[in-house]
């Protein structure tokens, strides 16, 4: 959790596409909120009556077109998951008056001014922090392309937007048109010019594809900055149980759930930033694992795995039905 957390309400909302909606977020005791910059993001608590606690997170859009939110509003755009969990609870309940929290916003994906030229590539709803920093880079009269990756033209959220604002420097891909095709990063990498800095943020294979693509060019790891939007369960996770050594509660996580989200749901206060395994910051000492565990961070390396002494609590999971943690 980042400091304190915000009251906001939801002001209004929009459909963006069939699965996506914008709200904007007004801060409830009307004063200003923190100031934003493009590729921010903010942390979402809200509660839902079945999954308990939840949070997650969502990139503070900024405004619409070249015209900027009044200071005490955050938009955010959600894309509804096709399952019943958080993404699902908000399209669900939120709507004007909703009362939520929200953290103060972070800073993992900023955008450097510095550079000559930006690359900007978008997959799917990875087009939030992307549309955010298009925007900046438009006002300040940046040399920039966009490349906004989607399966059809009706999945794209803030299209129109992103067309009027760039012009010609936006380009769309559409993976599942008459002929169907995946974008070519490795032709568009190497069509850059050595000042290029490239921003993505899409789903893990386009990330990993340019990342790839730019290490195979030689180019230096700095030139590539990206965002993911985080893990999720996997389609054959079991349920099973922790047990908290130092308290002697035990607890139960769902299938579908993430040991972080059972506990922080369950009220243990715990440590978390990244929740998708790159952090290390919710890593728990581990007392005992039934069956061994299952990391799926990018955190610990294989000779900490193998040891199996800790475990990031936002991704991995037990393999038997019983996990004791040293918390
Ligand atoms: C920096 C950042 C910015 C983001 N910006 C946006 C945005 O602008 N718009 C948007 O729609 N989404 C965004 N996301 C994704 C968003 O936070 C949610 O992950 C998304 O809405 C899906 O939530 P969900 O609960 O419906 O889906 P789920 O996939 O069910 O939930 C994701 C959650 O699953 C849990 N989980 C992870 N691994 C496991 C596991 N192994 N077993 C069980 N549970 C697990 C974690 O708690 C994780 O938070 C962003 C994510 C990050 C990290
Ligand atoms: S919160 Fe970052 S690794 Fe778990």
């Amino acid at each position: 959790m980042r400091g304190a957390l915000i009251d906001v309400v939801v002001d209004s909302y929009r459909e963006l596409t069939p699965r996506i909606r914008e709200y904007r977020l007004r801060r409830a005791d009307g004063l200003v909120l923190p100031p934003s910059s493009p590729g921010d993001h903010i942390e979402l608590h809200t509660t839902s009556a079945d999954l308990g606690a939840i949070v997650r997170h969502y990139s503070i859009i900024g405004g619409q077109g070249l015209v900027d939110d009044s200071p005490n509003i955050y938009r955010i755009a959600v894309q509804r998951e096709n399952h019943q969990r958080g993404s699902a609870h908000i399209h669900e309940t939120f709507a004007p008056g909703t009362n939520l929290q929200i953290s103060r916003p972070i800073r993992n994906f900023p955008l450097d001014f510095r550079d000559h030229r930006t690359l900007l590539i978008a997959g799917g709803i990875g087009i939030t922090p992307i549309y955010a920093m298009a925007r900046s880079l438009v006002r300040r009269g940046r040399d920039f392309q966009l490349v906004y990756v989607g399966k059809r033209a009706g999945d794209l959220a803030y299209a129109d937007e992103v067309a009027n604002l760039c012009g010609e420097r936006a380009r769309f891909h559409y993976s599942a048109s008459s002929t169907p095709s995946r974008l070519d990063v490795a032709h568009l990498l190497a069509n850059q010019s050595e000042a290029t800095r490239v921003y993505v943020c899409g789903p893990a294979s386009m990330i990993e594809a340019v990342h790839l693509a730019a290490a195979s060019l030689g180019w230096s790891e700095d030139r590539v900055r990206s965002e993911r939007f985080g893990a999720g369960p996997s389609p054959d996770d079991m349920p099973f149980e922790v047990q908290l050594k130092r308290s002697g509660r035990t607890i139960g996580v769902r299938r579908d759930a993430s040991i972080l989200d059972a506990l922080t749901g369950a009220g243990v206060d715990l440590l978390s930033d990244c929740r998708r395994g790159e952090c290390g910051l919710c890593a728990v000492p581990v007392c005992e694992a039934e069956g061994g565990i299952d990391h799926r961070d990018r955190y610990f390396d294989e000779a900490e795995h193998a040891k199996g002494a800790a475990m990031c609590i936002c991704v991995s999971r037990a393999r038997g039905s019983r996990l004791v943690l040293d918390i």
